[in-house]
């Protein structure tokens, strides 16, 4: 069976040789074809290219079924990666939000047991297949969104048995949804109650039980921590890191949010994939991520919903470093899934070009989650993910219409979603 899509006004983000992530001055080009056709076969890109280039004798050869799509005035756009997400919850923290809006700081509300220990007294209440449920809804609604694969972290149990229950719900909905899914071990979101005032002995249970735990299980990919001020240290982010990376799982933290935490630095010391937040970054945590393998990734929507003060991405960008946008999808800090709004936030307040926000919500935010071979653009023997919008002006029309859907049809791994 071939899908094959005509007459595609914009197909965005092609690449003929794929690379692994762009920077600098890159970010503002992307590769897009005029009047073009793609080709899918089975789960895959098959070939794309212009229309007066299309072999149409090939593409029927062997008596192939072949659907054809007729995209005239539309554009074709890899979906989007989203490498950064807490989308396993129970409940919601409106509460807080309205808290929020009386003029409380996300510090003083955790400090009053809101925050991520909310969150935390409700997933050990749930049950698996609860939590089940409300995720899986929550990736139904993000692929609508037009996001095709996305990185889920586990972090609101903060007991083993909790953390455990999380990872297992990741890993169901690997199995049992068409997205590409990474999940990530976050023992050390948040020190739980029961271990306050006794951090060290907390970050001692990730490492002699959580940690083989997750790995026995093969329950990750990927482990985090949350390397902040008011949360965990750089000693023990260094102690967990080393301790997760004996059992194979590449760090990915959440650092440089609420203060100049040593975060990068020690992500960075562990080659680290990807550092996130970067609210707060000077030229020594700039200096340390150009030397490294590692993705410097933002979250608008946690930033525009705290009120927080931006991450300098233009002094990022322009210090020649790749960036990525993640949506940090959580019922605290950011209550959507929505990469297409990140887009607009990333141009609306981080000065981003709207080629720069494509490549950060697709090629550069693939290789932050680590599937920069299998998604982020269009390119042969890449997973056909992508979608086709509504009839647009081009592709500077999809950050600048900030709320519109402008979305006609999904292809998740080859089919219509
Ligand atoms: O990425 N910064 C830390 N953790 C989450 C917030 C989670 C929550 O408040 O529930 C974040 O923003
Ligand atoms: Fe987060």
């Amino acid at each position: 069976m071939k899908t094959l899509i005509l007459n595609i006004k914009q197909l965005v983000q092609t690449e003929l040789s794929p690379r692994k992530w762009v920077a600098g001055k890159d970010m503002a080009r992307l590769g897009i074809l005029e009047n073009a056709y793609l080709l899918v076969e089975e789960d895959k890109i098959a070939g794309f290219g212009k229309m007066e280039d299309l072999d149409r004798e090939a593409v029927y050869a062997g008596g192939d079924i072949v659907k054809e799509i007729d995209a005239t005035g539309r554009l074709v756009m890899p979906s989007y990666c989203d490498s950064h997400t807490h989308l396993v919850y129970a409940g919601s923290r409106e509460i807080e939000y309205i808290d929020k809006i009386r003029g409380l700081s996300y510090e003083e509300i955790a400090k009053r047991g809101g925050g991520i220990l909310n969150s935390c007294e409700r997933i050990r209440k749930a049950s698996e297949e609860e939590l089940f449920d409300a995720a899986y809804d929550r990736i139904q609604e993000i692929a609508g969104f037009g996001t095709g694969a996305v990185e889920i972290k586990s972090g609101y149990g903060l007991d083993t048995e909790s953390e455990l229950k999380m990872l297992r719900v990741i890993r169901r909905l690997k199995a049992e949804t068409p997205l590409l899914i990474k999940s990530t071990f976050l023992g050390a979101h948040a020190v739980p109650l029961e271990y306050k005032g006794r951090q060290t002995e907390y970050v001692d249970l990730i490492i002699n039980e959580m940690i083989p735990m997750v790995a026995a299980e093969e329950l990750a990919d990927y482990i985090d921590v949350f390397c902040d001020k008011g949360f965990f240290t750089v000693e023990d982010t260094d102690r967990m890191l080393n301790a997760g990376m004996k059992y194979g799982l590449r760090a990915k933290i959440h650092a440089n949010e609420l203060d100049y935490s040593g975060g990068v630095q020690v992500g960075v010391k562990y080659n680290a994939i990807s550092v996130d937040h970067l609210e707060c970054m000077g030229e020594e945590e700039i200096a340390c991520l150009l030397e490294s393998e590692t993705m410097p990734t933002v979250l608008p929507g946690a930033a525009f919903f705290l009120n927080m003060p931006y991450s300098p991405v233009r002094k990022m960008i322009q210090a020649g470093l790749p960036v990525a946008l993640a949506s940090d999808y959580n019922p605290g800090s950011s209550p959507s899934g929505n990469m297409k709004f990140i887009m607009s936030l990333g141009c609306i307040n981080y000065k981003m070009l709207p080629e720069e926000v494509i490549n950060a919500t697709t090629l550069n935010s693939a290789y932050a989650m680590g599937v920069e071979e299998e998604a982020g653009s269009i390119a042969v023997g890449k997973l056909a993910n992508f979608y086709i919008t509504t009839p647009i002006s081009g592709i500077e029309y999809l950050p600048y219409a900030y709320t519109a859907d402008l979305i006609e049809a999904i292809f998740l791994k080859g089919e219509q979603y």
